[in-house]
């Protein structure tokens, strides 16, 4: 049986290829948002879940504070081990799935970014969030940034496309209405492989504020504020992601 499109995808090699434009800027940006945001004391305990290569868990952690990177792509690991070495800070970094947190101590801070999250059917998706919140210390702080479906829905899904010096890259997308699920189609032509053609089906369930505001809410985390991008533009239908920070109820 072939393995779940996130396996996949992950796992090879090529999605360090398609997302080889993003700049140290934009991460250094994206990073300095998501610090912003959770505004925790400098030395906190942050969980990056699904951290990939790193990208924002090395930039918080040059930020000053401790950062676990957990992800279930052993190549992405390594990549996220090989950045925070070039950058010269300490990273501690897991292997495993996030539908099973390994960790029995908690974390000041948790983080899940650029859509980690929504891979699996509904259940197991809000099991993701109950997982998160059971390794949050009380008062911790979770910031999620997902697809705004919303965004979707108002503006349609055109064909996007980018090339780099390894790939030219062509994805489509379907909303599907009735289970709020974005099913996409990313083509992605190798160059450095005579052009080999590989084709992905990326299936993501996308949430609307208010029902991830109740999945959050059910699971004990209190949204504070909502974001529709990285700059900290408030939450709007025209803007594209959707961002919150939400927290865990402090101790009594
Ligand atoms: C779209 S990438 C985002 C990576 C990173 N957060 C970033 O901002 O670049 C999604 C990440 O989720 C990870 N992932 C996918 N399925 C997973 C699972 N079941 N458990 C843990 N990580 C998973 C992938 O390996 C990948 O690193």
């Amino acid at each position: 049986m072939s393995e779940p499109w996130y396996v996949e995808l992950f796992s090879s090699g090529l999605y360090q290829d398609i997302v080889r434009g993003q700049t140290a800027a934009a991460n250094r940006l994206q990073a300095g948002f998501v610090a912003r945001v959770l505004d925790l004391p400098p030395g906190a305990d942050i969980l990056d879940l699904c951290c990939g290569d790193g990208r924002i868990a090395v930039e918080l952690a040059r930020l000053g504070y401790r950062v676990t990177g957990y992800d279930l792509a052993v190549p992405l690991l390594d990549a996220a081990r090989s950045r925070a070495t070039e950058a010269g800070v300490e990273l501690e970094l897991v292997h495993g799935d996030m539908r099973d947190l390994p960790f029995t101590r908690t974390f000041a801070g948790a983080v899940n970014f650029f859509t980690s999250f929504g891979y699996f059917d509904d259940g197991e998706n809000e099991a993701v969030i109950q997982g998160v919140a059971r390794v949050l210390a009380p008062g911790g702080r979770f910031l999620i940034d997902v697809i705004n479906r919303d965004y979707l829905v108002a503006r349609g899904s055109p064909r996007e496309w980018h090339e780099n010096d390894r790939v030219l890259f062509v994805g489509t997308r379907e909303l599907d209405l009735p289970t709020s699920r974005s099913r996409a189609t990313w083509t992605i032509l190798d160059k450095r492989e005579a052009w080999a053609r590989r084709e992905y089906r990326v299936d993501v369930r996308v949430y609307s504020a208010h029902e991830l505001g109740s999945i959050l809410v059910r699971a004990g985390l209190e949204p504070l504020a909502w974001y529709g991008n990285y700059e900290g533009a408030p939450l709007a239908v025209d803007l594209p992601r959707l961002v919150t920070v939400a927290e865990k109820a402090p101790a009594r």
